[in-house]
């Protein structure tokens, strides 16, 4: 069985003077992605709908690393809300330098009990989302050569049952990290996504642990948010300069044994 990466694996300072915005950055991988990009000096700032449990979030981290965590409330929908933290973060911070795409909505349905809305609202956070935040911070991130990471998952890769709005989105938030590689590539942008398999003790694995409950994970553990985090760390550091377009899968090589009867 192999370890979970601690969090001395890379320079302390890293980042130092660079700023990272992140949404959904107030729980799960995406908290962890936010709290190891902190540990290696970047300020972060953290963007979602719950402001109590972003502000929580981000005290927490801070007192944690030691370094600044700054929470703004919105909603990833909303084109208003997005230009408004990135507003925020380069007027408090005067750049920005990084950008995780990680809000995302996800619930088991299956096909004959999913809404037009139920897939309209996955769409709309997931991939929506996506284009949104990263359409607002663009301007910013080409001045500062940045970098971007979208977050996906493997759901797509073989058609997970009940899971459709969400590995629609995924599959789409995937081709964009590709189209924005072509075309941020030039300004000096470098742009990959992350797909995380099964994490443990994540508000995912909450929603669909049940369904995953049977698969496979050839390295014999479940994954970890740190096994994100330091993903995150090498892909937004030097050492990947020359990386851009990859979706690096963070999975253990977990295969999907999901139940696709019964009543979800
Ligand atoms: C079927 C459901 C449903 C469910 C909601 N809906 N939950 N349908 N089964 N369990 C339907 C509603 O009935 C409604 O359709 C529509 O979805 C919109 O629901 P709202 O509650 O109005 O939307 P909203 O308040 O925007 O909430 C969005 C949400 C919510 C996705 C439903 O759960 C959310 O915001 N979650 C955020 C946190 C989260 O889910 N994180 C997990 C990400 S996990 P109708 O037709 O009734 O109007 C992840 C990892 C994947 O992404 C990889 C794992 C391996």
């Amino acid at each position: 069985m192999t370890t979970v990466p601690t969090t001395k694996i890379f320079k302390e300072n890293l980042f130092t003077g660079k700023v990272l915005l992140c949404s959904g950055g107030g729980s799960g991988i995406c908290r962890a992605m936010t709290e190891a990009m902190v540990q290696h000096g970047a300020t972060a700032v953290i963007f979602s709908r719950s402001k109590d449990k972003l502000e929580k979030a981000a005290k927490e981290m801070a007192l944690k690393t030691g370094g600044e965590v700054f929470p703004v409330a919105g909603d990833v929908r909303n084109p208003k809300d997005v230009e408004r933290v990135v507003e925020i973060a380069v007027e408090k911070y005067g750049r920005l330098d990084y950008l995780i795409n990680g809000a995302a909505g996800n619930f088991l349905a299956a096909f004959d009990h999913l809404s037009y809305n139920a897939f309209k609202t996955v769409i709309e956070i997931d991939l929506l989302g996506t284009f949104n935040l990263t359409k607002a911070a663009a301007p910013h991130l080409k001045k500062s050569k940045g970098a971007i990471i979208n977050v996906s998952a493997t759901l797509h890769y073989t058609g997970t049952p009940f899971q459709q709005h969400a590995g629609a989105a995924k599959a789409a938030i995937d081709a964009l990290t590709k189209h924005w590689a072509v075309e941020l590539g030039p300004h000096g942008v470098r742009v990959n996504g992350i797909a995380p398999g099964p994490i443990k003790d994540t508000v995912g694995m909450e929603k669909l642990g049940p369904a995953f409950e049977h698969s496979v994970v050839p390295l014999q553990r479940m994954g970890d948010v740190q096994d994100v985090a330091q993903s995150t760390v090498f892909l937004f550091s030097e050492g990947a300069s020359y990386i851009t377009g990859i979706v690096l899968v963070v999975d253990g090589m977990s295969i999907f044994i999901m139940f696709c009867s019964g009543d979800h």
